[in-house]
């Protein structure tokens, strides 16, 4: 029987420090040979994505830009309830430019199929998404995802950029806020 490892917080560790480093790297290479030539407009969604743009855009061996739009979506809070509010916007015309959209979690889809018809009125030669994470079973998604990581089942996760109530962004991980667990966690 498999031994659960938990964090220093008590939660289980659902994706390891080690499998998201092999798994960014995977990510990039597919990147990398797609865009081949060309220059990638990247776009990554705040906060969440912060830490997979970041390590993603080491591993790149294209040129690239670099911009962020941070949206909130509202609702319960471990929910979203498809009214999305952008809070801040990118910079520039993306006209013909080659963008890729970077998500944290796609869980209902709300918010990237907000995101992806707001960047289609910029008019770019392309437009590509890239999600580490993807609640598969919740998706309503308009177009197809790009890219994506690992496919979770419908649980909330915190770490590696992603948070509850604003904390465990730092985690080097991808652990799993359990619910019964919630209420010990508060400071
Ligand atoms: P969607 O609009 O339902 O797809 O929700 C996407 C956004 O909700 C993500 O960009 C996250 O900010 C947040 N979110 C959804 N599920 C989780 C989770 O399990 N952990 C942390 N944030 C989440």
């Amino acid at each position: 029987m498999e031994t659960e490892i938990r964090n220093s917080y008590g939660m289980p560790v659902l994706i390891s420090k080690q499998e998201i480093e092999k798994k960014v790297s995977e990510l990039a290479e597919l990147i990398n040979q797609d865009y081949r030539g060309r220059e990638i407009s990247i776009i990554g969604t705040l906060k969440g994505c912060f830490v997979f743009t970041a390590d993603l855009l080491r591993n790149l061996r294209v040129p690239v830009k670099v911009d962020f739009i941070e949206v909130s979506s509202y609702g319960h809070e471990k929910t979203s309830s498809g009214v999305v509010r952008i809070n801040k916007d990118i910079q520039g015309s993306l006209e013909n430019e080659h963008v890729l959209l970077i998500e944290d979690i796609v869980d209902t889809g709300h918010t990237l199929n907000y995101l992806l018809d707001y960047l289609r009125l910029r008019r770019p030669a392309s437009l590509k998404v890239i999600s580490l994470l993807l609640k598969e079973k919740k998706q309503r998604l308009k177009k197809p995802i790009d890219y994506f990581g690992f496919a979770i089942e419908d649980q909330f996760v915190v770490g590696y950029g992603m948070d509850f109530r604003g904390r465990f962004r730092e985690l080097d991980h991808i652990a799993l806020l359990e619910e019964e667990n919630q209420d010990s966690l508060f400071f």
